[in-house]
Order: structure tokens, then sequence, then C-alpha cells
């Protein structure tokens, strides 16, 4: 059920979970304060009871009020890029209130989204929102209303339409618990070169690792993800298949597609290499798309999408969607 922004408040005071709009993805979102509707968040999405949920933030003074301290690099980089696409993972507080939004943990990814709808709930509510992606865990995550809808509808108090989001996939996370290095836990369209470049624009030098399945951090780097219900396989040529028919489809750039134009199959392109920012705002839509062909499984021809920072974040995803 879509509702406006005003019923949006009313009901996430209440304790109540509503999906909203951010610049990534949409989240689920309940008072993160509140033990009982965070609760609700982990039943709606059937979500591992051991998997913490991010926390959303209108300011850099809202995320000091819960986390211990924040290093000086991380103040630079909030600074720089938030509100948008970048998450810190920040040692909390004693006794927290966030306890239950963390599973338990003593640290808490915080994040300031771009999405003037989410900022603006947030402000009106001056709590921060838990609000992991908002699928069924294991399944794609939304990238507008109406995916939300079609996977959540049902489970959830409501759901306020922002419109597509305009990044596409989730935001990239970076531990900020010790001074001296940071460690990118989830790659995202933010990455390695545009973290230096700040830095070192601010002369600061913290060495970046760039560690992205690190489940022992982030405990949901080792659930499945972003998975269709059609089965989907990696394969690296043509030559892997047996039988080429029009009950297989394979997705693949442009560029690789056109190599097997001459196939009979169902062919999906994820689009161009030379456009992988279009390729991340289209890829949950896409891979969403190969269940409407309902074909008994679908082949990702391995792509090379490049050494830049959302390439290698639309590389991360495709990897756990095909193996
Ligand atoms: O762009 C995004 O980050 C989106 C939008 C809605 O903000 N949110 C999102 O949330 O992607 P979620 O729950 O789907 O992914 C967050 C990841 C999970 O893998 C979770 O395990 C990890 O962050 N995580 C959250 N809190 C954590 C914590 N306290 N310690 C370690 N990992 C944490
Ligand atoms: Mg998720």
């Amino acid at each position: 059920m879509f509702i406006p922004i005003e019923e949006a408040v009313v009901v996430l005071k209440r304790g109540g979970i509503v999906a909203l709009p951010t610049e990534t993805v949409y989240g689920l979102a309940a008072d993160a304060t509140s033990a009982g509707a965070v609760k609700k968040i982990f039943v709606a999405k059937n979500r591992p009871a051991d998997n913490p949920l991010i926390c959303h933030f209108y300011s850099i003074e809202q995320v000091k009020q819960y986390v211990e301290t924040v290093p000086a690099y991380a103040v630079v980089l909030i600074d720089e890029f938030c509100p948008g696409p970048l998450s810190f993972l920040l040692p909390l507080k004693n006794d927290s209130l966030l306890l239950t939004a963390t599973a338990g943990k003593s640290s808490v990814v915080c994040r300031i989204p771009q999405h003037w709808l989410m900022l603006a709930i947030i402000t009106q509510l001056n709590v921060p929102l838990a609000a992991p992606s908002a699928n069924t865990s294991g399944k794609i995550s939304p990238v507008n209303a109406q995916m939300v809808e079609d996977d959540l509808g049902k489970k959830i108090d409501g759901i306020v339409d922002g419109g597509e989001c305009v990044v596409g996939v989730e935001s990239t996370i970076i531990d900020c618990r010790n001074p001296d290095q940071i460690s990118i836990l989830r790659p995202g369209v933010i990455g390695k070169t545009e973290l230096e470049e700040v830095l070192t624009k601010h002369h600061i030098t913290v060495p970046i690792i760039e560690s992205a399945n690190e489940s022992q951090v982030v405990p949901g780097n080792k659930y499945p993800h972003y998975s269709p219900t059609t089965p989907v396989k990696l394969i690296h040529s043509l030559d892997e298949l047996k039988d080429i028919t029009d009950d297989i489809v394979i997705i693949s750039s442009d560029e690789k597609l056109n190599t097997v134009k001459d196939f009979n199959c169902r062919k999906l392109s994820l689009g161009s290499i030379t456009d992988t920012e279009l390729v991340a705002q289209n890829l949950y839509k896409n891979l969403k798309a190969i269940d409407d062909l309902k074909v008994s499984v679908a082949y990702y021809l391995e792509t090379d999408w490049g050494q830049t920072s959302v390439g290698k974040a639309v590389e991360n995803r495709l990897g756990k969607v095909a193996h």
C-alpha cells in the first residue's frame, strides 16, 4: 500500500515498518531505538537473527549521539560524501538503544542517505531509522516502489513512493573502527579511488584495504543475495553449453551479447560496458526481468565491467547471483 510521507511519520512513530526510498535501493525502515519495531523488520524480511541492520541518520551530529568516536578521516569522508551512498562501521556507545538493530553487536553501520524524502522523515522523527534493503532475505533489492509492493507489500505497514533509485546498488560500507586503517567491507559506487582522492586532498594518509567479502565482520556477506527464482549459472563462453534453445536466457553486456546474436536462445542485456553507471542503475530490474521470461535456466556470460568503482560494484553483485 502506497502512503504519503505524513502517514509514514505517524506509522513509524507508533512502531510500524515502512519502506522508504533512498538513492541506492529502497529500505524497510523502523525506529532504530525501538526493539519492538526493529523486530518487525526481521520478521517481515525473514532475516537471520544474527544479521544486523544498517541505521540511517540525518547528520553527523546525530551519528555522534550514538557512537563512541568518529576517527578524523571519517569526519572528512562524511563531510565530503554524505548525504550519499557511503556507510561507516563505528563503535557504539555502551548500553545503546541500537543494540537490537545491531543484533547485539557493539558497532553500528551508519548511513546518511541522499533521498530528500528519507532525510525529511528522519529529521521529523529525530531518531535514527534501521533500514535494510526492502526485500525478503536473499531476494533482489528493490529500486522502485512497485518492486517493494510485489515482494513485501502484504507484510509491511506501507510504502512511500519516491520514484526510481538513481544509484541502483547498495552503499559502500567501510570499517572505521581502526583510526589507522580503512577496510572496504562492501563495494559500492564510491570506492578506493574516490576515497583516496578526498583523503589526499585533505593531506590524510590512511591505508585503504579492499576486503569486500569479509563475512566475519559483515554477516550479510555470507548469505545468498539478489536471487531471481530462475536458477542463474555462470559461464565464461558459449562452449560450456550443450543445448542452446529458446528455453534458456543468456544475460550479459551489449558487447558480449553481440557475439552470440546468431544463436537461438533468449538474450537479456545488462547494458554496455561503456556506461556502467547505467548498468548499476538497471541491474536489479534486469535481474527481476529474468523471471518474467519463464525460461528454465539463465546463464550469465561473464563480462569484464572494468576497474572503476561502479564497475567493481556491479561485478561484486553479479558474482553473488551467478556462480
Ligand atoms: O544502500 C544501502 O546500504 C541500503 C539502503 C536501504 O540504505 N541498505 C542495505 O542494507 O543495503 P542491508 O541490510 O541490505 O545491507 C547491510 C549490510 C548487511 O550485509 C549487514 O550484514 C551489514 O551491512 N551490517 C549492518 N549492520 C552491521 C553491523 N553493525 N556490523 C557489521 N555488519 C553490519
Ligand atoms: Mg540487502
